[in-house]
């Protein structure tokens, strides 16, 4: 028996993957052999998403033709918007986008199909309509009409456009691009594990997918990039930040969006993020989180390295936060604007976990607890009947 106890499953590898590779003592990331950095600075997210599904970069005619296919599919089924509209508008927004993707099973005629075609047919539709439900979601809930997606924007310029009602500027909508490049994939982090151990049962890409939103919901995970808004919110003023990190620090607190469980150096997203932010800042006029965020992680780090002696950096949910909200979306949505982008990497996942692509054979996940609770013998405990417990 191999003990991996209290490490939540640190070091230990559970599959080979061909899809994503993460160095966190260089602060590399690489998707499909391409350095993030690289598909940053010359990739878009549909070519991204291409790389993930296909595992290779399209060319040009192929591009244009997936871009069609996706543009064609960001619809929902009417049946789902009345659901939708018939929901309590607190709903949260990752409740209601964890809800609606498996209703979206019963409009799929194919969802049973153990084919590669048409697990990658049922990608591109959650791929497609992930976004639609998230911007509809919003405006729903505000009580304002749905803008239905245009074919002919882009994918970021669509979800910007279908979110706020209109059509972003050309950076902007360039910039919120890149943002969905840098959160596509990121190997076996909590909701690609969660998908992979449910796509090891062989349930539906839907079902998988449903899993996977659940783990990134949290804020040890995708909820970060929330819980860095409401700490901005909190703070506010750059004066205070030393006096409110401290005391979260002594009351042994997490301070969110710092730290890595695999980067010890730079996170390159961050990096990427952290440049994106202030140049959007400077553009904008709007450098109020920008330039608070800075001076957070310039609090963070010099205390932590004073009280634990390590180097900890700015994660991939630092610096989105002061982007998205200059962007005009609302805090409560940053963790769906994660999952628009990482249902790509989770589909490429699920794929390659039910087809057996990279590991030698597909195995239902079962690790083993060791049991430390009541016992009594092999007889088991004597069981006291209802009427005789005290
Ligand atoms: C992501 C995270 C869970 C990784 O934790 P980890 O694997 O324990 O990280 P490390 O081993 O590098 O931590 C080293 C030390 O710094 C502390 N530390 C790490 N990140 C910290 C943070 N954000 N705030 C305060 N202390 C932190 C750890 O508690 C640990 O202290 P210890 O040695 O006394 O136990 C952690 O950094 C965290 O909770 N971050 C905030 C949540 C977040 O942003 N999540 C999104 C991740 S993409």
């Amino acid at each position: 028996m191999i003990e991996t106890k209290d490490t939540g499953l640190r070091g230990v590898q559970v599959a080979d993957t061909k899809i994503s590779a993460v160095d966190g003592e260089k602060g590399k990331l690489i998707y499909r052999g391409y350095d993030i950095e690289t598909l940053a600075k010359n990739s878009t997210f549909e070519e991204t998403v291409y790389l993930m599904l296909y595992e290779t970069l399209p060319t040009r005619k192929e591009l244009e033709i997936f871009k069609e296919t996706l543009a064609s599919e960001r619809h929902l089924p009417v049946g789902i918007i009345r659901h939708m509209k018939k929901r309590k508008k607190t709903a949260r927004p990752m409740d209601v986008l964890q809800s609606v993707i498996p209703m979206l099973a019963d409009f799929d005629d194919t969802v049973l199909a153990n084919t590669k075609g048409a697990q990658i047919k049922t990608s591109i539709k959650l791929i497609a309509k992930m976004p639609t439900i998230v911007a509809y979601w919003d405006r729903i809930r505000k009580d304002l009409e749905i803008r239905k997606p245009d074919e002919t924007f882009g994918a970021a310029a669509n979800f910007l456009y279908m979110l706020n009602g209109k059509m972003p500027d050309v950076q902007t909508a360039k910039d919120f691009d890149t943002c969905l490049v840098l959160h596509a994939e990121h190997s076996f982090n909590a909701s690609t594990f969660a998908a992979r151990v449910v796509a090891s049962t062989r349930a539906h890409m839907y079902a998988c997918t449903g899993a996977a939103l659940a783990a990134l919901s949290g804020e040890l995970h995708g909820g970060a990039n929330t819980a860095v808004m409401k700490m901005l919110f909190e703070i506010d003023k750059t004066e205070r930040a030393g006096k409110w990190i401290n005391s979260k620090l002594d009351a042994g607190e997490r301070i969110m969006g710092m730290g890595h469980a695999v980067y010890k150096t730079w996170d390159p997203r961050a990096k990427i993020l952290s440049g994106i932010s202030e140049q959007l800042a400077k553009r904008t006029g709007n450098t109020k989180w920008y330039e608070l965020s800075r001076k957070i992680e310039t609090v963070v780090r010099e205390e932590l390295k004073k009280r634990k002696g390590k180097e900890i950096y700015p994660n991939v949910d630092f610096y989105s936060p002061s982007i998205y909200c200059v962007m005009g979306i609302d805090p409560d949505l940053f963790t769906p604007v994660f999952a628009i982008s990482r249902i790509s990497g989770w589909c490429a996942h699920i794929i390659e976990e039910k087809f057996a692509e990279a590991q030698p054979k597909a195995v239902i996940y079962r690790p083993e607890a060791e049991y430390v609770g009541r016992y009594c013998g092999l007889e088991g405990c004597m069981y006291m009947p209802l009427e005789k417990r005290e």
